[in-house]
């Protein structure tokens, strides 16, 4: 089924999904979007289980019918536990932990990850979503400690999301003591894969003492909104190769030397080992929201669309016509933001 922006806007305003009641229902393109929302392992045929050890995860998360997983405890995993389509991954109470190896989903739809901290997962990402639609990781924690001093490869990414993966939500989660955070779209080479897709709603994440990519985007289209970032210190909103960003009502505090460019460069300290002048490719776009329909709306509310950037850097050199979200959303004024998002975002919250 193919949906018209106009439809996906009637959708938005008549669908609901996700939890209702606890505040921290699903928003964005994981939940409005042409295909779909995602719902995991909800729904009539779907069945919930509780794992506690690593082969009884693993065999959960297994295959294609929809089920809800309740973690509990600690997972270490040898190798990347690939997550199956139709699935709900729940950390039980104050969060499960993972370590040893990060989840990869792939070739999947329809996945929900919530309430897990991943830690330290060496030379590779904490989740990588790739080739993979309708998914949502909210209220997690990523950590690898020993920031900056570990480098920029000893960890890769936090959340990365390549290969024409689309409609995510990712919200309220905690991202701290890490260098690269999310890449979407992982390499310029990927353009006739990526163009058109890798539609995220980045919203009320807390980003605490990292190095870059708060997102870095190519080919797609990200919508980052109510975000706090604290010593993010060096490139945190990149958009570049013809990527899109729609970003409103974010906070910038703390060290962090540019908040937001579509400059095609990288600058040097994203991968000094890579790259010691930065490297180079088209440039991105960036709007602030400032439409029309937006501002008109704006005018009833205290305060909408602005970022407060701080002392950090702003270089959009081309500003792009992603100028509204096609879903309904509620932006936090930004004089609430930090308590709110310090508040409500992590574990132990849903
Ligand atoms: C997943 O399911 C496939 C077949 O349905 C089976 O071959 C494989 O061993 C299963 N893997 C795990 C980890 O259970
Ligand atoms: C995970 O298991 C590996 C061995 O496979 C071990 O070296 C490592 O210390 C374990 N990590 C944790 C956090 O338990
Ligand atoms: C689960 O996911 C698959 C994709 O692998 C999809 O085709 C299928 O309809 C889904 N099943 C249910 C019961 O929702
Ligand atoms: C995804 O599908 C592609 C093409 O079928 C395959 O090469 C790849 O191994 C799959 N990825 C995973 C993690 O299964
Ligand atoms: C993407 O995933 C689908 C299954 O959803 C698979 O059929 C296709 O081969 C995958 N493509 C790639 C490039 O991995
Ligand atoms: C901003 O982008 C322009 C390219 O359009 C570049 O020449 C300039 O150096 C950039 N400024 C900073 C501070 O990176
Ligand atoms: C938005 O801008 C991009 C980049 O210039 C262009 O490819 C696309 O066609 C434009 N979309 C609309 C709806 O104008």
């Amino acid at each position: 089924m193919k949906l018209s922006i106009l439809s996906v806007f009637a959708l938005a305003l008549s669908a609901s999904a996700g939890p209702a009641g606890s505040g921290f229902e699903l928003v964005g393109y994981g939940k409005d979007n042409p295909i779909g929302p995602t719902t995991g392992g909800a729904g009539k045929d779907g069945k919930t289980v509780t794992v506690s050890t690593v082969d009884e995860f693993l065999k959960a998360i297994n295959g294609s019918s929809p089920t809800t997983i309740y973690a509990k405890g600690k997972f270490n995993f040898t190798a990347r536990p690939r997550v199956g389509s139709n699935k709900s991954l729940i950390g039980v109470g104050k969060g499960a932990e993972i370590t040893g190896a990060g989840l990869t989903i792939a070739n999947s739809t329809n996945v929900i990850v919530r309430n897990f901290v991943i830690r330290a997962i060496v030379d590779n990402d904490a989740i990588t979503i790739s080739n993979s639609s309708r998914v949502w990781i909210d209220h997690n924690e990523f950590t690898s400690g020993n920031f900056p001093a570990a480098g920029p490869d000893a960890f890769d990414g936090q959340v990365d999301i390549i290969r024409a993966s689309d409609w995510i939500t990712v919200s309220w989660n905690y991202f701290h003591d890490h260098w690269k955070s999310s890449l979407i779209g992982n390499n310029d080479k990927f353009r006739d894969i990526d163009l058109g897709h890798l539609h995220v709603t980045y919203h009320h994440n807390y980003w605490r003492n990292e190095g870059t990519r708060g997102p870095a985007g190519r080919f797609g289209h990200q919508h980052i909104y109510n975000n706090l970032y604290e010593d993010f210190l060096y490139q945190a909103i990149h958009s570049r190769s013809d990527n899109q960003v729609l970003v409103e009502g974010n906070i910038f505090s703390g060290k962090t030397r540019e908040a937001l460019s579509t400059y095609g460069l990288v600058i040097p300290e994203d991968s000094p080992n890579t790259g010691p002048n930065g490297d180079y490719e088209l440039d991105g776009f960036a709007n602030l929201g400032a439409s029309k329909l937006a501002f008109f709306f704006c005018q009833f509310l205290t305060v909408c669309l602005e970022n407060d950037f701080g002392k950090a850097t702003v270089n959009i050199t081309q500003v792009g016509n992603f100028t509204q979200a096609p879903y309904k959303y509620k932006l936090t004024t930004l004089k609430k933001l930090e308590k709110v998002v310090k508040k409500g975002a992590g574990l132990g919250k849903i």
